[in-house]
């Protein structure tokens, strides 16, 4: 009898085993053996408010339908929760592989785990997503850099530094203001970081000054990059620092939608005519501040190539969906805390009103009337 009831208990341990390790070898089957052809790719993107991210999920999305793949597009309108319940969709259609630019890279440690539990591959696209070991690849611009054009481009405005970039002497000091993106988005840092860098010398030199004195990355970042939070910055800071008459020469905007509402409180708050205004800088090459770059309001714009992006990130899911290994160039700048995550860095460009129908209209990114 006890015997029987101990052949028993072995015979339950035994099935359940044998259940366990039958689930567990499925789940852990890896999708470069599966045949991923024709298969689902989710693209979360965090809004629609500004033009790149729309141009960035229509490229993505069609360029993926070209290679037969189907995609599941959706934009999340800078919410954290939508982004997030959005990602569970695509997990519960059965995406095969995801396309991530987040709002908030802190916010999507939960949902990626669940992703790793059905052997999805996640692509960061432009943002890092920080703290999750469950991303496979991220593919971005050089963010520093980015951030070095832009202060490059302000100095430049300001004539500080020449056409190729040497130092003019004899200049200034001139008065600016820094404005730094959503303090969530890990590129802010970096554009930050690559801007004050290069700003630093004419700082220490007092060739650049900051009359309201608010130099730290918290005192300048924007969160969400809201146009209207950054334009209630400048009106306030004007009247704080510049309503005895103190001029402005430039302003640190790491965003064209930023730069729009910086430009809104310079003519208004500021009384700046729109034809004197000081340097404005910004990044995206947006139409609307293309336009004002070339109507003299705003100066520049950092131009990333939203095509090439898409184009990259396109490349690196049909690898991984083939059980190959995406073309990286970068396997050390970008730590989220938990791994470096092996990355595609690509170019961007100054713009400003003398080159933009180069770079802007006759590669195609505009025509002519998009701009006018
Ligand atoms: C992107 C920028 C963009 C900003 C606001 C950043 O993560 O890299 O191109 O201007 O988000 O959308």
């Amino acid at each position: 009898m006890r015997i029987k009831k101990l052949l028993g208990a072995f015979a339950v341990v035994l099935a359940i085993t044998a259940g366990a390790t039958g689930c567990g070898s499925r789940a852990a089957g890896s999708p470069a053996s599966a045949d991923n052809t024709g298969a689902l790719v989710g693209i979360s993107m965090p809004t629609q408010t500004s033009e790149r991210w729309i141009a960035d999920g229509k490229n993505v999305s069609e360029s993926l339908t070209k290679l037969g793949y189907k995609t599941d597009l959706q934009y999340a309108n800078d919410d954290i929760p939508t982004q997030v319940s959005q990602i569970e969709n695509m997990l519960t259609k059965g995406a095969k592989a995801l396309i991530i630019a987040a709002i908030d890279g802190t916010t999507l440690t939960d949902v990626l785990a669940k992703a790793k539990e059905q052997n999805v591959k996640v692509i960061a696209y432009d943002r890092l997503i920080n703290g999750s070991p469950n991303v496979d690849y991220y593919t971005t611009f050089d963010n520093y850099t980015v951030g070095v054009q832009q202060a490059t481009s302000l100095l430049t405005g300001l004539g500080l530094l020449d056409a190729n970039g040497k130092k003019v002497d004899g200049k200034g000091p001139f008065n600016v203001e820094l404005f730094a993106g959503s303090p969530d988005d890990n590129n802010a840092n970096f554009f930050w970081t690559g801007a004050m860098d290069t700003l630093k010398p004419f700082l220490d030199a007092g060739t650049l000054k900051v009359p309201s004195g608010q130099t730290k990355f918290e005192q300048a970042a924007i969160l969400r990059w809201q146009a209207p939070v950054a334009q209630k910055r400048m009106e306030d800071i004007l009247t704080a620092a510049y309503s005895s008459g103190t001029k402005l020469n430039g302003v640190l905007s790491p965003y064209d939608g930023l730069s729009i509402g910086i430009i809104s409180a310079l003519t208004s708050t500021g009384g700046y005519a729109k034809g004197s205004l000081p340097i404005v800088t910004g990044q995206d090459a947006e139409k609307g501040s293309v336009k004002s770059i070339t109507a003299g309001e705003q100066y520049s714009t950092i131009f990333k190539d939203t095509r090439q992006l898409g184009a990259q990130a396109v490349k690196m899911v049909d690898a991984v969906l083939k059980g190959q290994q995406p073309e990286v160039n970068d396997t050390k700048t970008y730590n989220n805390k938990v791994k470096v995550v092996p990355a595609y860095l690509l170019k961007s460009v100054i713009i400003t009103k003398d080159n933009y129908k180069k770079e802007l209209i006759d590669s195609g990114y505009y025509t002519a009337a998009d701009v006018k």
